[in-house]
C-alpha cells in the first residue's frame, strides 16, 4: 500500500479559512488513515445524524468504489474525500451534482494554473490523462433525492496506470508547484465541490451546463454509436451526451440530435500530446 502519509488537519483548516470568501455549505472536517470508503463513513454519518457538509478524508482507502461498480485503487498517496449533502433535486437530476462537482473542481485547479479539464461525465483530465474521478451516490424518496455522498478521487502521489496522471509529477515536470501538499490540494478540491454545488442552486442548471462544456474536452469529439457516425456537441440537463449523427436518408445528408446516457459509450484518453 505504499508509505503512510500523514495528513495536517491544521494546514487544511487554516487554508480554507484563508480562501474561502463566504461559507455555502459548513464543512465539518473527519479525518482518517485508512478506511474502506470515505463514501461509506459518509453514509455512517449521515446515519448517526451528521449535518450537510460534513467531509471525510482518507490517506487510503482498502475497498475505494469508482464508477460503474469498478474498484478505486486507493494507495496511500492520493486523495480520497466525500463530501455528504442534503441537495433540493428530483431523481431524474442527480447527475447534475457529478456534473457540478467535475465543473467546480477543475475550475478551481485552473485558477492555480493547473490546466484540467473534463471528460464526460466525471473524469478530470490532465495533458489527456485521467487526473481523478467523481463517484455521486443519493438516496431516493418518492422520486426526490434526500441525501447524496459525492465522492472524489484524485491522483496527487499514488501511482497511476498508463492511461492516468498524478499531480505531483506533472508539476515536476512543468518546474512550478502552484499545489504544494495534499491538504492544498484537499482544501481546492473542497473549494471547488462547493462553487460546483453553490453554481447549480444559485445560478441554475443551464449556466451551470454552458461552464462545464467550456471545461469539456471531448466537444466536437467523432464518436460511432450502433455504427453510425455523431459528434460531440454538448451535453443534457440529465448528463447525457448529445451527438449530432450524420445519416443518409436515400442521397440526402440528414443531421438528428441524439443523447446517451452515462456508461453507455466510452470515450477514450489521450487524445491531446503531452
Ligand atoms: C471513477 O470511477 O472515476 C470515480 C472514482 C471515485 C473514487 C472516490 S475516492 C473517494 C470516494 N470514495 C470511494 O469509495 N470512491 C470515491
Amino acid at each position: 500500500m505504499g508509505t503512510a502519509v500523514e495528513f495536517n488537519q491544521q494546514l487544511l483548516v487554516n487554508t480554507l479559512k484563508a480562501e474561502r470568501e463566504h461559507s455555502y455549505l459548513p464543512f465539518s472536517l473527519h479525518i482518517f488513515d485508512s478506511l474502506t470508503s470515505t463514501n461509506q463513513t459518509a453514509w455512517n454519518l449521515l446515519k448517526q445524524g451528521a449535518k450537510p457538509g460534513c467531509v471525510v478524508i482518507a490517506t487510503q482507502q482498502t475497498a475505494g468504489k469508482g464508477q460503474w461498480g469498478r474498484q478505486w485503487l486507493s494507495p496511500s498517496g492520493g486523495l480520497y474525500l466525500s463530501v455528504a449533502i442534503t441537495p433540493k433535486l428530483e431523481a431524474t437530476e442527480s447527475y447534475q451534482l457529478t456534473l457540478a462537482t467535475a465543473w467546480g473542481i477543475a475550475a478551481q485547479l485552473q485558477k492555480c494554473d493547473v490546466r484540467v479539464g473534463i471528460k464526460w461525465p466525471n473524469d478530470l483530465v490532465l495533458d489527456g490523462r485521467k487526473l481523478g474521478g467523481i463517484l455521486t451516490e443519493t438516496k431516493i424518496h418518492k422520486g426526490q433525492i434526500t441525501q447524496a455522498v459525492i465522492g472524489v478521487g484524485i491522483n496527487w502521489a499514488n501511482p497511476v496506470p498508463q492511461t492516468g496522471i498524478n499531480l505531483e509529477l506533472w508539476q515536476g515536470s512543468q518546474n512550478f508547484r502552484p499545489i504544494p501538499s495534499l491538504e492544498i490540494l484537499a482544501s481546492t478540491v473542497l473549494l471547488g465541490i462547493e462553487s460546483g454545488l453553490e453554481c447549480l442552486t444559485i445560478e441554475g442548471i443551464n449556466i451551470l451546463l454552458s461552464r462545464y462544456v467550456e471545461l469539456l474536452t471531448n466537444m466536437g469529439d467523432e464518436v460511432y454509436v450502433n455504427n453510425l457516425l455523431g459528434t460531440v456537441v454538448g451535453v443534457t440537463p440529465q448528463g447525457n451526451l448529445r451527438l449530432k449523427m450524420a445519416v443518409y436518408n436515400t442521397q440526402e445528408l440528414i443531421t438528428p440530435e441524439i443523447s446517451v446516457e452515462p456508461g453507455t459509450i466510452s470515450l477514450g484518453y489521450c487524445k491531446t500530446s503531452v
